[in-house]
């Protein structure tokens, strides 16, 4: 299939302890897989961002492991992608600190991140106020088009196409000013307690848990106490948002019939959704535990995709520091 090169599509997830979860993957990371069929893709582990929180080297180094297996688990070809981390290319910073200094800072004080973290009386370093600063880097170096995220990301990128619009009317047409791609269906994802899934809530399922843990979490999911002979509505239950995205339409058909009917109780629904769930999941799992337990594998593909987001990146920066005014004229 021929790709459309004029769209670029570009991601980042976080590494974090634990392993990628169901809401990074129904929200983000799933479609990077058709994407890839279609588009020319960029997808990285941001490392730098995640140094906001994640404060010891060789934790971090796992992490950033973990989620690079999690990429090419779920089916992500670094044949067809340029599969990287962020930090391999300390360009990333110059453009930040360029984008920086073309940035109001009161803009950045109404970041939700910012806000939220505030807001709970967190301690909060720098880095967490400059972290979209850092994203819009993310992707203009790449001059990316399209960013296919989750809901809780939107912010971040009207962010990015304000600083692109800046820098565009300052400097000249250097950037492209990116769309979001947020889909109604998977733009907030459910946890166990109906929230929004997140690790910072504990309310998350990990994608690659074990079959006895991924039942265990499914049975946990929060309903209403109707009972079991009680007729109830799929579209307002957890449970039943979750197994849309896992079934197929005649199963969700047949789901939506017994919830209506009445007679079944939210237990069984469990016990469908784990199944549908875990068909899915299972393959991704096994391919998982071998690329983790393949750490130098695992460097050769970075390595190889930091080769590739290189060879963009020094176009962007020759062109961006010659309009700007900096660096030994070309
Ligand atoms: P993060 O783990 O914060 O780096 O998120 C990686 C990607 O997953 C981003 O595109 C997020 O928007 C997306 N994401 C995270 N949690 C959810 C959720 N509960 N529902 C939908 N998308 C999510
Ligand atoms: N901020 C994003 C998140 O927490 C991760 C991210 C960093 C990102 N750089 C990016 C997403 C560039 C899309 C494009 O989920």
């Amino acid at each position: 299939m021929s790709k459309d090169k004029k769209k670029r599509v570009l991601s980042g997830v976080q590494p974090s302890a634990g392993q990628v979860h169901v809401g990074n993957y129904l929200g983000a990371m799933k479609r990077f897989v058709h994407l890839a069929k279609e588009h020319e893709t960029f997808f990285c582990v941001v490392d730098l961002h995640a140094l906001n929180t994640v404060k010891d080297g060789k934790e971090l180094r796992g992490y950033t492991h973990s989620l690079a297996a999690a990429y090419l688990a779920i089916g992500i070809d670094p044949e067809e992608t340029v599969l990287f981390r962020q930090s391999d290319l300390p360009e990333v910073c110059e453009l930040s600190w360029i984008l920086a200094c073309n940035f109001p800072l009161g803009l950045l004080e109404r970041g939700h991140a910012l806000k939220d973290a505030r807001a709970k009386g967190d301690k909060v370093d720098s880095g967490l106020m400059y972290y979209p600063i850092l994203m819009a880097a993310d992707i203009l170096l790449y001059k990316a088009n399209l960013i296919p995220v989750g809901a809780d990301q939107k912010q971040h990128i009207e962010m990015t196409r304000e600083i692109a619009q800046k820098m565009n009317l300052a400097y000249g047409e250097i950037f492209p000013v990116p769309e979001p791609m947020i889909e109604e269906a998977t733009g907030v994802i459910p946890g166990l307690d109906g929230r929004k899934m997140s690790k910072s809530y504990d309310n998350y399922i990990g994608l690659f848990e074990t079959e006895k843990k991924l039942k265990k979490k499914v049975m946990k999911i929060v309903t209403d106490s109707l009972g079991v002979e009680d007729k109830k509505d799929p579209q307002a239950c957890n449970v039943f948002k979750l197994y849309k995205l896992f079934a197929d339409e005649s199963q969700q058909a047949a789901l939506a019939d017994k919830y209506s009917a009445g007679g079944m109780g939210y237990g069984e629904a469990k016990l469908d959704l784990f199944e549908v769930m875990n068909q899915e999941l299972a393959p991704l799992r096994e391919s998982y535990q071998d690329w983790v337990s393949r750490p130098d594998d695992l460097e050769d593909v970075l390595r190889q995709g930091a080769k590739k987001a290189r060879e963009e990146a020094a176009d962007t920066m020759a062109e961006l520091r010659n309009a700007i005014g900096i660096g030994p004229l070309p």
